[in-house]
């Protein structure tokens, strides 16, 4: 099936110089990896650039001093060009990610490849199968798993503290301006145009912390309910308009209001400025409200999108052992944040990323007493996924060093069930019905 004479070596034993890595898709995420580069120069090079916008091809290549001749606007110039780095970082759309990681991997390099792994079950199977035939090291974006709120419950689970899990309950509630951002007026806000449901767009670091805490047991089996509720136009309220700044009665009342999330609290500029680029990195207030009135998609009202992805969904998971899970998935929160509950057959932990702590309970007969608590404190920072971004970028380029994998390392292989969890959950979802893994 692959073709032996197309498999290049791993130069594995551990290096002492920088990695050397080239972006494919100079976006808002690769933007934010490569700030690694920057603050470590050391540690990662970035020494390549593919990207089919010519203006952020050269906004990356000027940022990162990358030469003409390692510019490259499409996948296909990049691998016919022989080797000249150890890695890439793809962040492309959901859409595109194993085909643009297929001949990448082919070429050679290794690669941190954002998630979602891929679209359907097959293609990230088939991805896997790839990777492993070449021999290459991927690694999934599953930032979550390197958020300290995260690896330090995974550390306390792996001692042995709260014995074998018997249910994990998780929440994500997504923030109304994130909801309407990205969800709602946004790039993941239709499953026909970016072939994310919500549940993959979003959860996907969710199911897959699962997973991740289920060391290796394997889902079973998966339910799921969730519909889109509130952002369609039956839930319009009285004097909503089509563009909040154009024919909006309620636009000053309004939580989704276009100037209050994007220009006063200046919130989601990467998204809502994207179709005005090319007016500069710092459009003036003018410039953004003219486009908000007229063909920016981030200036429509949330009732009046091309939405069609859930805004809730609840997913219910057995596993192998017979372990259960549920996760519930909550778009358009007042406080955005992410909670987790895992009981054990011999205590709990319990907590919320974004309070920056988590609580440890054992049960204590003693009379007066129900239970013991101890609770860890962590530094959480409030954007980058509780910190977990950069701490991937780091355990990317330690692994690449050729050091042995962190509890964290998201490899292929290890972030694969929890993709699986998902396409379960959305197929129940759909067809109604309580889906086998
Ligand atoms: N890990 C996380 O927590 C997290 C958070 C947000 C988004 N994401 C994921 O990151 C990915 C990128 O999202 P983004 O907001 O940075 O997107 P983006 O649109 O800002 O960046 C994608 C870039 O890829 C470029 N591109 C398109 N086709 C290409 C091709 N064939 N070859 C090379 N480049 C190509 C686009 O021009 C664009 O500049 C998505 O899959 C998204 O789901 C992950």
């Amino acid at each position: 099936m692959f073709n032996t004479a197309e498999i290049t070596s791993q130069e594995s034993e551990n290096k002492t110089g920088p990695i050397k890595a080239v972006i494919v898709g100079a976006g808002n995420r690769t933007n934010v990896y490569s700030t690694f580069a920057v603050e470590n120069p050391k540690e990662l090079q970035i020494v390549g650039i593919v990207e089919p916008d010519p203006l952020r091809r050269k906004n990356a290549a000027e940022r990162f001093n990358v030469p003409k001749d390692n510019c490259f606007e499409s996948i296909d110039t990049f691998v016919h060009r022989p080797k000249f780095a150890d890695a890439v970082i793809n962040g492309t759309m959901d859409e595109i990610h194993v085909q643009t990681t297929i001949p990448i991997l082919k070429a050679g390099y290794d690669v941190l490849l954002e998630k979602p792994i891929g679209t359907t079950e097959k293609e990230i199977l088939k991805l896997n199968e790839i990777a492993s035939f070449y021999g290459r090291k991927v690694m999934i974006c599953h930032v979550l798993r390197y958020a300290p709120f995260y690896t330090e419950i995974k550390r306390r689970v792996l001692d042995g503290l709260i014995g074998e899990i018997i249910n994990i309950q998780t929440a994500e509630n997504v923030g109304y301006d994130h909801m309407a951002v990205s969800f709602v007026r946004g790039k993941w806000n239709s499953k026909e145009n970016c072939k994310s449901s919500m549940l993959l767009a979003k959860c996907c670091h969710d199911l897959d912390i699962i997973a991740w805490l289920m060391s290796g047991v394997n889902p079973k089996r998966v339910s799921s309910f969730g519909s889109l509720m509130h952002f369609h136009p039956e839930k319009a309220p009285e004097g909503a308009g089509k563009r909040c700044l154009v024919d909006c009665e309620i636009e000053s009342d309004c939580p989704y209001s276009a100037r209050k999330n994007y220009i006063e609290q200046d919130k989601w500029g990467w998204y809502a400025w994207r179709s005005i680029q090319h007016l500069g990195p710092d459009p003036t207030v003018e410039e953004k409200i003219e486009s908000l009135k007229t063909d920016n998609p981030y200036g429509r009202c949330v009732w009046h999108c091309d939405n069609d992805v859930v805004d809730h969904q609840s997913v219910i998971i057995e596993f192998e052992n017979g372990a259960t899970a549920a996760h519930n998935l909550v778009g358009g929160s007042a406080k955005a944040c992410r909670t987790i509950h895992i009981i054990g057959t011999k205590g709990e932990i319990q907590g919320c990323l974004e309070d920056g702590y988590f609580t440890i309970r054992h049960p204590d007969p003693r009379k007066g007493h129900a239970y013991k608590t101890e609770k860890v404190y962590i530094n959480v920072s409030n954007n980058m996924h509780g910190g977990g971004d950069l701490l991937l970028v780091a355990d990317f380029v330690h692994v690449m060093k050729g050091n042995e994998p962190s509890i964290s390392t998201t490899s292929l292989e290890d972030s694969i069930n929890g993709h699986l969890i998902i396409f379960a959950a959305d197929q129940a979802n759909e067809e109604n019905k309580v889906v086998n893994i």
